[in-house]
């Protein structure tokens, strides 16, 4: 009897457990990050995570491109490394998602960020 106790309430537990993991929703990540795991010729660049997922009609897959539906984003330099391997190199994979995103809004005449060197590559 103790032993069908429990397991029952280990039962009731992991239940319980997942269900507060779902509710949760997807790890949104940090508020802000600095993107600095490269630096050699420029200095790291501070990037808000949290103003960037509020953008009207941005999602989450707008920069994490490979994430399946309704799982945790990895971060990017899992893939994207410093110099060229299986996946383009980091450098590559940012100035086209972040510095492409902000030249096209620019163009379309929004309120963007930056599209200047200096203006992401903010010297410490
Ligand atoms: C919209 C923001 C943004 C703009 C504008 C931008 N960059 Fe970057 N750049 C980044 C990010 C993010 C990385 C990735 C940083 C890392 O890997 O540590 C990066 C990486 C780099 C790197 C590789 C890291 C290193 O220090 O060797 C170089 C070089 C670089 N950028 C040069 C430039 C130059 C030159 C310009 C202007 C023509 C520019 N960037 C404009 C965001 C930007
Ligand atoms: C404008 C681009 C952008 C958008 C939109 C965005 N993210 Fe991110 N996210 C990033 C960058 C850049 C990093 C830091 C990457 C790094 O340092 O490797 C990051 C990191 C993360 C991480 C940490 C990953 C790790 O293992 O370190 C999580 C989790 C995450 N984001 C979740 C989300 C979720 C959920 C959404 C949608 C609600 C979202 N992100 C929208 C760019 C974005
Ligand atoms: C699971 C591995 C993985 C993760 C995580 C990942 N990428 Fe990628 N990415 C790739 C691969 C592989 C490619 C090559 C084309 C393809 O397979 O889609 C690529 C291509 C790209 C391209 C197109 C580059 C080009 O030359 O056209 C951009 C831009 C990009 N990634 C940005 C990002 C950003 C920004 C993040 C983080 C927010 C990220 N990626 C996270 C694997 C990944
Ligand atoms: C979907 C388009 C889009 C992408 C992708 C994007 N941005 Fe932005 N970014 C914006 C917009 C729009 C703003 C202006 C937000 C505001 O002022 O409310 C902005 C603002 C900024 C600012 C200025 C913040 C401030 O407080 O003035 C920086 C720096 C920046 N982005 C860096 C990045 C970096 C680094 C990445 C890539 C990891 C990135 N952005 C990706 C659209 C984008």
């Amino acid at each position: 009897m103790r032993r069908v106790l429990s397991l029952l309430v280990a039962v009731v537990f992991v239940f319980g457990a997942m269900a507060a993991v779902s509710m949760a929703g997807v790890n949104k990540g940090a508020e802000k990050y600095t993107i600095d795991k490269c630096q050699k010729r420029k200095p790291g660049v501070p990037f808000n995570h949290y103003q960037h997922q509020a953008i009207k009609g941005v999602t989450c897959k707008t920069c994490h491109h490979k994430v399946k539906e309704g799982a945790t984003p990895k971060g990017c330099f899992q893939c994207h490394q410093c110099t060229p391997g299986k996946a383009p190199k980091a450098m590559k994979a940012f100035h086209k998602t972040c510095k492409g995103c902000h030249a096209k809004m620019k163009r379309e005449g929004k309120k963007t960020g930056p599209t200047s060197c200096s203006k992401c590559h903010v010297k410490k």
